[in-house]
């Protein structure tokens, strides 16, 4: 029997989409995984209240505190003791080095709040890429999840949702309509998607 893909969740920061995957799985929406572990690299995250409230694990590693690789050992090792089989990066501020994804190639998926391969890559992220996306003019932008490889938001594409620009958007006003009608959507689509995928697998 096929069983349940082991889910660990990245977050640095409110964790709205975790909720969306939270919810999903409470839903249905997600059924080939399950989400076992939220790890925050800031350990005032409210996404970890969101998890606990899921009764969810959470580990928190401080990045600040620690060299890159010394973090990435952490994570590798939160992650293998949870025998976690697929990381989804959600809201998730930190770079993760090659020598990390060697570790879970094709099996890290990220949320990307732009169509890629628009307004993406090193310094686009959060709020600074719906500025912009306004500052160039565009009339349509949207969120992408794809897997994550050595290349910053350079992975294959899995889901892609379009949002108008609306007349008088800020970064914000347009930020929470990306999220409302793209990211949450498409994130745990893709995420059931992918688990269905590795399930054959493992
Ligand atoms: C989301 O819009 C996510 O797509 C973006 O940060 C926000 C986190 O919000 N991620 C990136 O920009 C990664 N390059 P959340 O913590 O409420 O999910």
């Amino acid at each position: 029997m096929k069983r349940k893909v082991n889910i660990a969740v990245l977050v640095s920061g409110g964790g709205t989409n975790l909720q969306a995957l939270i919810d999903a799985q409470k839903s249905g929406i997600i059924h080939s995984g399950e989400i076992r572990l939220v790890v925050s690299n800031n350990p005032n995250a409210y996404a970890l209240q969101r998890a606990k409230n899921a009764n969810i694990k959470t580990a928190a590693i401080e990045k600040k505190k620690l060299s890159q690789s010394e973090f990435e050992k952490e994570l590798l090792s939160v992650l293998s003791e949870n025998e976690i089989d697929l990381i989804i990066l959600a809201g998730f501020m930190c770079i993760l080095t090659e020598s990390f994804i060697e570790h879970y190639r094709d099996r890290i998926i990220n949320v990307h709040p732009s169509l890629i391969p628009s307004f993406c890559g090193k310094g686009f992220y959060g709020l600074r890429v719906h500025e912009a996306a306004l500052s160039y003019g565009v009339k349509v932008t949207g969120a992408t999840v794809h897997f994550v490889n050595e290349i910053p938001d350079g992975g294959k594409i899995i889901m892609q949702k379009a949002v108008y620009i609306e007349e008088g958007d800020t970064p914000e006003t347009l930020q929470k309509r990306v999220m409302e009608n793209a990211e949450w959507i498409i994130l745990p689509e893709a995420a059931e998607k992918v688990c269905e995928e590795i399930g054959e697998e493992i």
